[in-house]
């Protein structure tokens, strides 16, 4: 395990703050914390799609796409859903991603759309797990407004190619980092199932930081540290700053959070 959060320690511009642990271990908290991690999961689920919707398949193979993320789109936005009916439902063809026409729009495309897949399956594989320990715990799921993160992140991107993505691979990078260490630091203040999942969570995360700025470089093919430095000041800056929300990413607690006065 210290293997695994040694290099995100080393990549992260500050840890999380002990007033955000101390926030999030609060059993009033709990529904929160799993409502917007399960959200958490489905965002990255739909930011790597998009990524190779836009840079690494052909257009004629987007539909299959919106295929493999309806269901989980119609739960979330649904407001009839019903948890366990989406957990037992019937998934007919696993994998339709066989089917993805490959484009040649960067030479990276290919290595791209290896590595963006197999997060696909495994943030949506994280979303129904977090739905599980939810429907088995009486917690529904609720729609929730998602905290300022990763939109303040996203605002840093530049506007013009081939500098755009590069930029969203490097938040990529950061979002998946972060998430890696809170679950590290959160698990030992967790019950023995939440700690357990969040351990096992570990794994893949830093996975898909690796994978994320990895691509980066590669997309780059070159230097990319003061790009990367530009945004590991920008993501430190957000988790230390004052936050009135409290969400699996957002900054420091204000005293209403930390005195649970804010629910939404
Ligand atoms: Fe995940
Ligand atoms: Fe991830």
């Amino acid at each position: 395990m210290q293997q695994l959060l040694a290099p995100i320690n080393a990549f992260l511009g500050c840890e999380t703050p002990e007033s955000w642990i101390q926030a999030a271990k609060k059993p009033e908290q709990l529904h929160v914390l799993l409502i917007d991690h399960c959200n958490c999961e489905l965002k990255a689920a739909q930011t790597a799609m998009m990524m190779i919707r836009k840079y690494a398949i052909e257009k004629s193979s987007a539909d299959i796409l919106k295929l493999w993320a309806k269901p989980y789109e119609d739960f979330v936005y649904s407001q009839t859903r019903d948890a366990k009916a989406f957990l037992n439902r019937d998934v007919k063809k696993n994998d339709i991603t066989a089917d993805l026409v490959a484009s040649q729009h960067l030479a990276v495309s290919a290595d791209l759309l290896s590595k963006m897949i197999r997060l696909i399956k495994e943030e949506f594989h994280h979303f129904e797990q977090v739905l599980q320990i939810m429907a088995s715990r009486g917690i529904a799921y609720t729609n929730m407004r998602a905290g300022q993160y990763a939109k303040q992140l996203i605002s840093h991107v530049r506007t013009h190619e081939p500098l755009t993505i590069i930029d969203k691979l490097i938040v990529g990078a950061f979002i998946e980092a972060r998430s890696c260490e809170r679950f590290a630091k959160l698990a030992p203040h967790l019950d023995d199932e939440l700690a357990k999942f969040y351990t096992s969570l570990l794994r893949s995360e830093a996975r898909h930081y690796q994978d994320y700025l990895s691509l980066a470089e590669e997309v780059a093919g070159g230097n990319i540290t003061e790009r990367v430095e530009f945004f590991r000041i920008k993501e430190a800056e957000l988790i230390l700053a004052e936050d009135n929300d409290f969400r699996f990413h957002s900054g420091m607690p204000t005293v209403e959070v930390l005195l649970h006065k804010t629910t939404k």
